[in-house]
């Protein structure tokens, strides 16, 4: 067997949609309030799309930039791997559309559909090609425009989601001396798929008036149950990521931004402080995909990622789903 190729994260990009949303905006319809949404998860604003963007669009404005960080064009790419739950379309998948207005004429395209964690599972997909040769430029994207698939008479989901978009180039470590992913993790647990679900649209439950009229292609969840599973995958990903490595070592924890209390709560767990974490909830809310590469490019662009230091990605979601990352930047 031929030897493991070492892989880079040559650079990363994000987009935020312009519209900026206030908690105050939900307080119209929903009894529902500020101080209870700050309290509680720690949300002041999130961005919806405007009215003609899509996956695809916040993707492209992601793409881009991180092609750019990482000085490389559209048709040096291989593949494209994006992750999201709120596509274009069922059908083609959104990453086509994005390899297209890219111009990404040399690359392969498809979506992976595994909800808070795609992202993760787009950039370990493309970790696993590029270490194992079959490509040489990867990009890997995750990207949401949740807004449009929100029940705004749930106050418990309605005010937890926002648009946004996160991409990253993966190349061979030799090619972009930065970044190496040292080790990756995915899991899922399938019994739990309603903790967080759209029960209509599928094959399943395809879309009818009746369903429709009942909202059964909104995002329903458990939030309760959501938020222990989460603490507890969250606090275990990051103690495997970090097992056998120095802590000293440790520059940035990139979380999923799901919940303030889950992050803060996680870390109790670990004993550890919110010095060495990303936190941007606050001002985009939880962008499922999203979340985390956008984190993870705020920091870079930061300055936050100290060369040659260790950072831990980690998400979990729908399916139930989890993976983490660790990176020695
Ligand atoms: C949804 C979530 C914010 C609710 O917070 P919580 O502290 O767990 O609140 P609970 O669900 O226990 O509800 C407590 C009360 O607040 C109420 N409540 C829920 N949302 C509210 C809102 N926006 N405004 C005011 N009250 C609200 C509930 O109705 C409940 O009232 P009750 O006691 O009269 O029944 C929290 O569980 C969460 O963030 N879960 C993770 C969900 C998630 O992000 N999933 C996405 C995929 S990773």
């Amino acid at each position: 067997m031929a030897s493991r190729i070492r892989v880079g994260i040559a650079g990363t990009g994000s987009y935020l949609p312009e519209r900026a949303v206030p908690n105050s905006y939900f307080e119209e319809f929903l009894d529902t309030s500020n101080e209870w949404i700050v309290q509680r998860t720690g949300i002041r604003e999130r961005r919806f799309a405007a009215d003609d963007q899509a996956t695809s669009d916040l993707s492209l404005e992601a793409a881009r930039r991180a092609l750019e960080a990482a000085g490389i064009q559209p048709s040096d790419l291989d593949l494209i791997v994006l992750g999201t739950l709120t596509p274009d379309y069922l059908l083609p998948s959104t990453a086509c559309l994005v390899q297209d207005r890219l111009g990404a004429k040399n690359a392969g395209a498809f979506d992976c559909n595994a909800a808070c964690t795609g992202f993760l599972t787009a950039l370990h997909t493309g970790e696993a090609f590029v270490a194992a040769g079959r490509a040489r430029r990867v990009l890997v994207i995750g990207a949401e425009t949740l807004s449009r698939f929100v029940d705004y008479t749930d106050r418990s989901s309605a005010i937890i989601f926002g648009d946004a978009a996160g991409a990253a180039v993966l190349m061979p470590h030799e090619d972009c001396g930065q970044g190496e992913v040292l080790k990756t993790h995915l899991g899922a647990d399938g019994s739990g798929y309603d903790f967080i679900h759209m029960p209509g649209g599928g094959s399943r439950k395809p879309p009818t008036p009746e369903s429709l009229a009942a909202g059964d292609h909104f995002i329903k969840m458990r939030g309760r149950e959501v938020f222990r599973f989460a603490v507890e995958h969250m606090s275990e990903m990051i103690q495997l990521m970090l097992e056998g490595e120095d802590p000293e070592e440790l520059t940035l924890i990139v979380p999923h931004q799901v919940n303030r209390r889950i992050i803060d709560s996680a870390l109790d767990r670990l004993e550890m402080t919110d010095e060495k974490v990303a936190i941007n909830i606050q001002d985009y809310g939880n962008t499922s995909a999203a979340t985390v590469p956008v984190a993870f490019d705020e920091a870079a662009r930061a300055g936050r990622l100290e060369k040659g230091k260790l950072v831990v990605l980690v998400a979990f979601g729908a399916g139930l789903t989890w993976g983490a990352t660790l990176i020695r930047w």
